[in-house]
């Protein structure tokens, strides 16, 4: 037993352990379960799954509707946005995606790395766009998305290192698999300061990204996705621009 009337359970597993595996159990494709799929989810008894559940309740960070079923509350969204890094990010970025928007009139999207994933902060789109699989609190593969590999090629040498030793799983049949192929594009990337990936999420897409710095450092990837045969010259040009621009602000808002 921890300390601080932390009660831990049978396993040694903390009380906040549990709660996030309770809250892990939520997807974008699963956002609304009963308590007792949570426990099944959460690998929980289901009366601990239930009393997480109704404590999460009554602290607002779940919310029940009138079939007793939960969904994850506004309350933690509010939260998660108070002060957060992602937020001043995506305020600097919204005024020139906007821009970028306008004029390339396709889907522009603000990717940050999170746990060996690229984590979509904003996405805009046109009305008359076409596919585009990303979704805003979405994630998408490193090695696989346009974002995603410039973050890659950005990351620290560790984390890249562990994804270019993992395996390399095949999303669309074009997407980079082979880790020496793979490496001599994130060197590339760098080396150019964008990347065109081709049918790497889906066949009929092309995404294209540049990265965003604040204080020197890559914090953030900004992209477009195209139908697959438009010229990619303009958004690679537009990104660039919005880029540096979004850079500019992040120096004027240093906290
Ligand atoms: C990309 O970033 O490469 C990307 C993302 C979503 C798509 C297609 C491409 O649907």
């Amino acid at each position: 037993m921890g300390c601080c009337g932390m009660a831990n359970s049978p396993t040694g597993e903390s009380m906040t352990e549990r709660i996030v595996r309770v809250l892990d159990t939520f997807s974008s494709d699963r956002t609304v379960q009963t308590a007792a799929q949570i426990g099944r989810r959460a690998g929980l008894p289901s009366s601990t799954a239930h009393r997480i559940v109704d404590d999460l309740v009554e602290a607002g960070l779940l919310e029940r509707d009138d079939e007793h079923r939960v969904r994850l509350g506004l309350r933690l969204w509010e939260l998660a946005l108070r002060g957060s890094t992602a937020l001043r990010l995506r305020q600097a970025a919204l005024p020139h995606m906007e821009r970028v928007q306008a004029r390339i009139r396709e889907h522009t999207q603000l990717a940050v790395l999170e746990q060996d994933e690229a984590l979509f902060l904003e996405r805009l789109s046109h009305p008359d766009a076409g596919a585009n699989i990303t979704r805003i609190a979405g994630r998408l593969p490193l090695h696989a998305s346009s974002s995603g590999l410039v973050l890659l090629a950005h990351a620290p040498a560790d984390l890249r290192e562990r994804v270019l030793t993992a395996p390399l799983r095949a999303v669309s049949p074009e997407t980079m698999t082979d880790a020496a192929v793979l490496r001599r594009a994130l060197a590339e990337i760098r080396a150019r300061g964008f990347v065109v990936a081709a049918g790497s999420i889906e066949s009929v897409s092309t995404g294209v990204a540049v990265p965003v710095r604040d204080g020197g450092e890559v914090v953030a990837a900004l992209s477009v996705v195209l139908p697959r045969e438009t010229p990619t010259g303009p958004a690679v040009e537009a990104l660039l621009d919005a880029a540096r621009r979004i850079e500019a602000s992040l120096r004027s808002s240093r906290p």
